[in-house]
């Protein structure tokens, strides 16, 4: 087993007996139900293959993100009957402000109606074309939104972070050579900013070391160049450094992110993950000028600065979930549900990435198909599978996603994502979940590939259209634009 310059490798694991007792008990319910075989197949059919397409009641255990999907506290909920929906002046939007400065300790606070509304803010005033934007890994709104502007996002995670099997406990952290040499070297002037994103969510949900990010910090420093967060999963990143790093253990997880927060110039934070809301998120700027220019965006793209987009009720059940999410009963129960499920995927010597992360499990889809070619577009072919299976709803995270926009990167994992959402799913859910995968694990060999017939530009996972390889009756494809790994055949 390895060791690591920031710590302790992670050691695997004996499969978990059991996933951690929920440290909540359960008020409202929502009824689900699997849908039968032909029901399946005829949903796939609709959906032209992307998951993205169906409807909800044709998904039994819903993991396609954790974004937006967690369930509320009763204090959150109560906190929706106290919304004071004025204008301007909101008393939740001060208590809003007061919380993300407390967490923080970042003065300038401004509301976004979810993270990438923050991010085209951000990149619309600081990026600008032809300019290099270093992070360890874009997630695909944050990539998408410095292309928009005409810079080239930059991927300069460690290279353990590549290797799903590498037991490295931080595999978020940032290549501190690469980063010198970039802020050091010729292109210097071009790069307008430095980003991290708080857990790696591209490569695994793999989260930063606390010592990457003084290191990362220090060059920025040195160098003159802004640091920027992207803390939507920050308590998750928190409670890995406290749990993962040397000398953290006895720190808080609220202190660990309040040191986290002291290192940047700024933060983005997408709500919906760490801030247990089902819609929100917000940018906090220490400087005074940024902030006015940013408030001049807001109200032209989200509203005014003080509900920025949201209803303001929508402002104080994130005030109350940002604190809940640093509870850290809660959090070894979150991260436990997460490590559960990679454990019990493990065990069937199903291959995926290795530590698991803090908000799903990530197959290595290279390894589950070697069959398919790249150009078979083995993680759609997979995604496409568990639904058959078992009506359970991935999400590729690979060429497909990440379609060769990043230049100067290398190439991305090929994985697929099974999100966990906050406070959703018990332990039987996630043992059902590791038994559809056990079953398409146990039929691999048969797994065929697919193509892409039809998509979009930009974005193109969310709305592009598939259809299985070999099968009959596929007609010629409609393209609009498709480039790259559409397969053939
Ligand atoms: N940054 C990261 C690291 C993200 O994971 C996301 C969203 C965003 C920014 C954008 O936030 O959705 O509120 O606009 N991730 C979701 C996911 C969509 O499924 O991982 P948003």
């Amino acid at each position: 087993m390895g060791s690591s310059a920031f710590g302790r490798a992670v050691a695997p694991r004996p499969p978990a007996a059991s996933a951690p007792v929920e440290p909540y008990r359960i008020k409202v319910v929502e009824p689900i139900a699997l849908p039968a075989p032909a029901e399946r197949e005829a949903a796939l059919v609709r959906a032209g293959y992307n998951l993205f397409n169906l409807r909800s009641e044709e998904v039994y255990i819903d993991l396609l993100t954790d974004s937006g999907t967690s369930a509320m506290s009763d204090r959150q909920w109560a906190g929706l009957m106290v919304g004071d929906e004025a204008y301007a002046g909101s008393r939740n939007f001060a208590h809003f402000e007061a919380t993300v400065r407390e967490l923080t300790g970042i003065p300038h606070v401004i509301p976004a109606h979810q993270g990438r509304a923050a991010e085209h803010l951000l990149f619309g005033q600081l990026a600008h074309r032809g300019d290099l934007v270093p992070n360890n890994m874009h997630f695909d709104t944050t990539q998408a939104h410095v292309v928009r502007v005409g810079a080239t996002p930059l991927n300069l995670a460690i290279p353990e972070a590549y290797d799903c099997d590498d037991p490295h406990p931080f595999k978020g952290n940032v290549d501190l050579a690469r980063l010198e040499e970039l802020l050091a070297g010729p292109s210097a002037a071009r790069v307008p900013l430095v980003m991290v994103t708080l857990t790696n969510n591209t490569g695994g949900g793999q989260p930063v070391s606390l010592a990457n990010l003084r290191g990362v910090a220090r060059l920025c420093r040195a160098h003159r160049k802004p640091l920027y967060l992207d803390i939507c999963r920050w308590a998750e990143n928190a409670y890995f450094i406290r749990t993962r790093e040397p000398g953290q253990a006895r720190r808080s997880v609220r202190a660990i992110g309040r040191e986290v927060a002291d290192l940047a110039d700024g933060v983005l934070m997408s709500a919906k993950k760490d801030g247990l809301v089902n819609m929100g998120g917000f940018l906090a700027v220490r400087d005074p000028e940024l902030a006015a220019r940013l408030k001049e965006d807001l109200i032209l793209y989200e509203g005014f600065p003080t509900y920025g987009g949201l209803a303001r009720r929508d402002l104080e059940a994130i005030s109350i979930g940002l604190a809940e999410a640093m509870d850290e009963r809660y959090l070894e129960h979150r991260v436990g549900q997460v490590r559960f499920l990679a454990d019990s995927l493990t065990a069937r010597g199903i291959p995926i990435v290795r530590p698991p992360g803090g908000h799903g499990v990530y197959l290595d889809v290279r390894r589950f198909l070697p069959h398919l070619a790249p150009d078979r577009l083995p993680g759609q072919a997979l995604v496409v599978e568990l639904y058959r299976e078992g009506a359970v709803r991935g999400v590729e995270v690979g060429a497909i996603m990440f379609d060769g926009s990043a230049p100067g990167s290398p190439p991305p994992l090929e994985l697929l994502r099974l999100a966990i959402p906050r406070r959703v799913y018990t332990e039987s859910h996630l043992r059902y979940v590791a038994d559809v995968v056990g079953r398409v694990w146990d039929r691999r060999a048969g797994v065929r590939g697919m193509r892409m017939v039809e998509a979009p530009e930009r974005m193109r996972h969310f709305t592009a259209r598939f259809a299985p390889l070999g099968a009959p009756g596929v007609r010629s494809p409609r393209r609009r634009g498709t480039r790259g790994v559409s397969g053939t055949g």
